[in-house]
């Protein structure tokens, strides 16, 4: 029998068939594979002496094969490198899956992700065989809802000593990820009776949909210089909100820390209304100016579910998150996650339980801390000329991966420079987007500096200037207004 299935660098299913016409039944099948998708751009074909050995045909016949998918586009010989799958020509994407090759920008200033580069690799596999030889066999089993308690423990741990919070590990949960700790959080409250939140606005249009899906109304809650307008709460158009939403370590997008005396405010008006606070610490590991700060949950502990998860720090396709919830939502969150999910996984968790619990994690922090920190700094002096010229303003610097860099003078034009960055491969979010009515308030440009790789990230910042110089009159003296500060 024929083979029709190389094994040489490549899982190739090839129906080659027997008998004559065999170099063209060969070409059909692998621009038939091209087409569909299962060779992907990029993808190295085994050498010519390889797929004829598996193939059981003359080599020549793969070469003139290989020749003729070259002319036509379907693939691409590299000197040294061998033969690829081609990123264009014949080539056409197949609905539901990712082009082989997207035009548009290939550098990204985007919120959102860290730098996946810094995944720990050695020390989360050293974690994970040390934590599976170790752990009981009960571990693999369904266990508690709430999360394994070696993790549960292990967090109760760091987030009391790195962030404030008071956390038993009788009332922390684990989730995937803070989406779904907010998803469950939103269930309670409505199946509670609760119909109003509110959510900061600038905020993320993500977690206002997690939030709307639930059948919750979203109410916005303005955001200014000093975070939100937790003095507003309670007036007009909030005042039967049954839970806030915040960011108050660093508010996700405009950088802002809560002042001291909102974030009392808010507790207050969580007490005196039996109201729930939502306390979003995304990334509040990373301050650079000073000690991070600490959670309100700290000071609030019957009124604050604070949630954390190792997407900033680790990496978001771990998806873990953590919930430290006051005694009453307990059960409730814990109902809505068994129906959810039954269980997040225990394998992760596992890892990440012994991660945390020999300090590897706050290790792993420190180190991307201070990477970050340089990135920050490099975002600072890169757009130092634009600050000057007065053109833009830079706030929310102090911590996290992003920063705003508000649009000054009359020439302020968001889609204009989110345009010129487009023009010149760079890819930037605007503040619009996080707005609850998109048209409202002053432009700027939300610059996540967690992307692009170190080589690239220069060449990125390069590109966000020159965006910038070229959208208003370059040079020209502006005049910023200094009330707008965020
Ligand atoms: C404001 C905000 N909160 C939370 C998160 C973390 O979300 P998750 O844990 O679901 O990945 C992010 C991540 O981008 C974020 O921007």
């Amino acid at each position: 029998m024929t083979p029709d299935w190389s094994t040489s660098g490549v899982d190739l299913h090839l129906e080659t068939g027997a008998g004559a016409g065999r170099r063209a039944r060969l070409e059909g099948a692998l621009r038939e594979a091209i087409r569909a998708g299962r060779l992907v751009a990029g993808t190295r074909l085994p050498s010519t002496r390889a797929l004829a050995t598996d193939l059981g045909l003359a080599r020549g016949t793969v070469t003139a094969t290989y020749d003729q998918l070259v002319a036509e586009g379907y693939l691409e010989a590299r000197p040294g490198s061998g033969t690829l799958v081609a990123a264009t020509g014949a080539a056409v994407a197949v609905p539901g899956r990712e082009p082989a090759s997207r035009p548009g920008p290939t550098l990204r200033l985007v919120p959102g992700s860290p730098d996946v580069t810094t995944f720990p690799v050695a020390a989360w596999s050293r974690a994970s065989r040390a934590a599976l030889a170790a752990a009981p066999v009960a571990a693999f089993g369904y266990g508690d809802p709430r999360g394994l308690l070696e993790l549960r423990t292990a967090l109760a741990e760091h987030l009391a000593r790195t962030r404030g919070v008071l956390a038993d590990p009788a009332r922390i949960v684990v989730t995937s990820g803070y989406a779904q700790a907010l998803a469950l959080v939103a269930q309670a409250l409505h199946a509670a009776g609760a119909r109003r939140v509110a959510m900061e606005d600038p905020g993320l249009g993500f977690h206002r949909e997690i939030v709307r899906r639930t059948g919750l109304d979203v109410v916005p809650l303005p955001v200014d210089r000093d975070g939100a307008r937790t003095d507003l709460l309670g007036g007009a158009g909030l005042a039967d909100v049954s839970a806030v939403v915040v960011t108050p370590a660093h508010q996700y997008p405009t950088g802002a820390t809560l002042a001291p005396g909102r974030r009392r405010a808010l507790l207050d008006w969580a007490r005196a209304n039996g109201a729930l606070v939502v306390e979003d610490d995304y990334d509040g590991e990373f301050r650079y100016d000073r000690q991070p700060v600490g959670a309100v949950q700290g000071i609030g502990p019957d009124e604050v579910v604070y949630v954390g998860s190792v997407s900033k720090t680790i990496g978001p396709g771990v998806r873990l998150g953590w919930m430290v919830l006051p005694e009453r939502w307990l059960d409730p969150v814990v109902a809505a996650k068994t129906y959810a999910d039954h269980r997040t996984g225990t394998v992760d968790q596992l890892a990440l339980a012994h991660l945390v619990a020999s300090h590897g994690y706050d290790r792993h922090v420190r180190a991307v801390r201070a990477r970050y920190r340089r990135r920050r700094d490099l975002l600072v002096d890169r757009l130092a000329a634009a600050v000057a010229r007065g053109a833009v303003e830079v706030t929310g610097v102090s911590a996290g991966l992003h920063a705003l860099v508000g649009l000054r003078g009359a020439e302020a034009d968001e889609a204009a420079v989110i345009r010129r960055a487009a023009a010149l491969g760079l890819e930037v979010t605007g503040l619009g987007e996080h707005r609850h009515v998109p048209a409202d308030g002053e432009p700027g440009i939300v610059v996540g500096f967690g992307t692009p790789s170190e080589a690239e990230y220069p060449r990125a910042l390069a590109a966000l200037s020159r965006a910038l110089s070229d959208t208003g009159p370059a040079g020209k003296p502006r005049t910023a207004r200094p009330t707008e500060r965020r």
